[in-house]
Formats: structure tokens, C-alpha cells, sequence
């Protein structure tokens, strides 16, 4: 499946982190709606993404897929068709197994059935899980449906959801847009969260898994650090900071909030162009880990035109004094082979989250930062 849907991270709204199965027609068309007023859209969010709990529990006696009839009472091509109405992409979920997690309908043995009811009702992303796969081949499983989507004619992202445990990393480029990397997130900044038979990721686990895999990323081949938790329940700080991190990766942008009542300090995170240019960056390379000491983390992403951005990151529960000189730490991204020596050349700074300029490189960067929190620049010549 060779495409060009993807030559930055998909960026977009997702249901599950906040509703999971209980969708239903009347909350997503309220919830399209939002997304445009709140200037979402505007920002650049395109997909609108039903995750699992959309299907009634059986297929028909075609063997068709269905909208679950009490939730969805018009159908999916309308809810698609209202999607596409207010300029927005519209996406669905299934599932590589016999089942999906939730325990309907999964789309194994019906691949290009299911494929061609997607394009027909104008489906433009599918998110594909993998629960009850049994003995599949992840491999061979992605590359069926990848194949069975291309046959239909009509581009269709396509989002694997493996949870990186078959490494899609090193096979997903030319299957999918993009590969989750992890299990699933929780809205904590750095506490795992056990739910019995699996652990729900904290913030700070899933950021420590990126750098080794951070090679693979690139155009149209995503890693996917999972969906956003911002405006989930974590403080404004450590919403600010998760979100810096998603854009240091060029991970997809995936909001997973209910937008109908984001607070101010919500939407001023996700709907920050300067944070999503560093996340939509052209060059989609992924920041490296520069330096990590005392909980102090320093980040580093290579951006076009020789720019950089640089991410402060307070994992510490209590504030930290930075006291950086730009002079000492030449950067030096061994995958693009950019570099900056800072005694020879000086960077402007902006930034990102004070939406102010600050100086240059010449001057030490000097400043608490409060627990959990992040400070985001962005370097120019
Ligand atoms: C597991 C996935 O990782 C989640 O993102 C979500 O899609 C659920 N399955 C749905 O059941």
C-alpha cells in the first residue's frame, strides 16, 4: 500500500479515551460540531475517528457488518456524510481478530467485504486492533487488510493498533500510516494503572519507549504513542507537557477529550500552532533524548530549514531550577546528521507555550520549572 495520506502525523479527534462504547449518532454529530466551533478543525485536526463499540453484536445475514441500529438509528453514511459536511475526514475502527476488544464484530475472514462496506459508506481511516487473533500473523493480517483496503479505489489511512508487540516498527512502512508503539494509555503522568489482566500506560512509560524506535519514524510510516490524554484529568502542567512530548515526537495527534466541554486551558494546548508546526514539521524526524539528569530531561528535534526545536522536561514532582548554556551543548542529531554549534552560530528563541520571543542562544537559559511541567522552544537562525 504505497500512499501519500500521511507525509505529516494524522492529526485528529478519537472516541474511545473518553467514551469508549457508549457513542451513539446525537453525541458524534454534537461532537462534530464542537470540533469546528472550537477551532479545532481550523487547527489543523482533520480525522474523526469512531473507535470500537460502533457495530451491533452480529453481522447481518449477508455476513455485513452493522451499525448497532439504537445508536446509530440513520446509519453510518449519514454520520459520514455530516462528517465530510463540516470539512472533516471520517474514520472507524475494527479489529485483525474474530472479535474486537469489546467483544463485536471483528473483521478476520472478511477483509475485503468489510473494506468495500467502508468505502462505500466514504470511510477515510480505518483503526484496526488486535484482540482475539489467536494464531494470525500480525504481519501477514496487517498487510490482507492493507491490501483489501487498497482494492477498494478509495485512500483510506490505515492505522495499525498491535500495540507494538510485533515490532511493526520494522515491517508497518508501505502497510500503514502509522503503528501504535505501546499498550494503551491512561491519563497519568508517570503512574501505570493496573486494570487486572493488563496495565494501562502512564504518560512518562510511553515517552520512555519512543527514543529506541525513534529511527523508524518518518513520512507516511508513524510511530503512535497512542491518542491524547490532554483535557483528560491531569493538570494543566502536565497536560502542556504531554502534549510538547507528542509534538517533540511527531507523533500522530490524536485528541481523545469530549470538546463539547474543554476548558479554556484545554483547548489553548491542543489548539497551539506553534506546539502542532514543530509536531507537523516537514523533515518528521523524531526528537532524541539529549540529556536526563535529576528528572530533568532535555529534548531534541532536528525541524526543515536547519530550524530545531528544544523541550525542557520537569518529570520531577517538585519545581526545578534549569540553568542551561546554550553554548556548552552543541546539537547533534546523528539521524538527519543536523547539527548547531552554538559558539559559532546563534539561534533566536521562541517560546512556544509563553507564545513570546526570548532572547537567543548567547544567553543561558535560566528558569524554575514547575513539577511535571515542560518549557518547549523553537530555534531559528
Ligand atoms: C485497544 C486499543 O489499544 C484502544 O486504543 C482501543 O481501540 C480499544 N482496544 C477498543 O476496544
Amino acid at each position: 500500500k504505497v500512499t501519500n495520506l500521511a507525509p505529516t502525523p494524522p492529526m485528529g479527534w478519537n472516541s474511545w479515551n473518553t467514551f469508549q462504547a457508549k457513542i451513539d449518532e446525537k453525541l458524534l454529530r454534537d461532537m462534530v460540531d464542537t470540533y469546528v466551533a472550537t477551532g479545532m478543525r481550523d487547527a489543523g485536526y482533520k480525522y474523526f475517528v469512531l473507535d470500537d463499540g460502533w457495530m451491533a453484536m452480529e453481522r447481518d445475514k449477508n455476513g455485513s457488518l452493522v451499525a448497532d441500529p439504537k445508536k446509530f438509528p440513520s446509519g453510518m453514511k449519514s454520520l459520514a456524510d455530516y462528517v465530510h459536511s463540516k470539512g472533516l475526514k471520517f474514520g472507524i475502527y475494527n479489529c485483525a481478530g474474530d472479535k474486537t476488544c469489546g467483544g463485536y464484530p471483528g473483521t478476520r475472514g472478511h477483509e475485503y467485504e468489510d473494506a468495500r462496506l467502508y468505502a462505500s459508506w466514504g470511510v477515510d481511516f480505518l483503526k484496526y486492533d488486535w484482540c482475539n487473533t489467536d494464531s494470525l500473523n500480525a504481519r501477514e493480517a496487517y498487510i490482507t487488510m492493507a491490501r483489501a483496503l487498497q482494492a477498494t479505489g478509495r485512500p483510506i489511512l490505515f492505522s495499525l493498533c498491535e500495540w507494538g508487540n510485533h515490532q511493526p516498527w520494522l515491517w508497518a512502512d508501505g502497510v500503514g500510516e502509522m503503528y501504535r508503539a505501546t499498550g494503551d494509555i491512561t491519563a497519568n503522568f508517570d503512574k501505570d494503572k493496573h486494570m487486572g489482566t493488563w496495565t494501562a500506560l502512564s504518560v512518562m512509560t510511553i515517552v520512555d519507549k519512543m527514543p529506541a524506535i525513534r529511527q523508524y519514524n518518518g513520512p507516511n510510516h508513524w510511530n503512535d504513542a497512542d491518542m491524547l490524554e490532554v483535557g483528560n484529568g491531569m493538570s494543566y502542567a502536565e497536560d502542556k507537557a504531554h502534549f510538547s512530548i507528542w509534538c517533540m515526537l511527531s507523533a500522530p495527534l490524536m485528541a481523545g477529550n469530549d470538546l463539547r466541554k474543554m476548558s479554556a486551558q484545554t483547548k489553548e494546548i491542543l489548539t497551539n500552532k506553534e506546539a502542532i508546526a514543530i509536531n507537523q514539521d516537514a523533515m518528521g524526524v523524531s526528537a532524541y533524548r539529549s540529556s536526563a539528569t535529576d528528572s530533568l530531561e532535555v529534548w531534541v528535534k532536528p525541524l526543515s530549514n536547519n530550524n530545531w526545536a528544544v523541550c525542557f522536561l520537569n518529570r520531577a514532582g517538585h519545581a526545578q531550577n534549569v540553568n542551561y548554556a546554550w553554548a556548552e551543548h552543541a546539537l547533534q542529531d546523528a539521524q538527519s546528521k543536523q547539527s548547531a554549534d552554538f559558539t559559532k552560530t546563534t539561534y533566536k528563541l521562541r517560546d512556544v507555550w509563553a507564545k513570546k520571543d526570548a532572547g537567543t542562544t548567547k544567553k543561558a537559559f535560566k528558569q524554575s520549572i514547575a513539577a511535571h511541567d515542560a518549557v518547549m522552544f523553537m530555534l531559528t537562525k
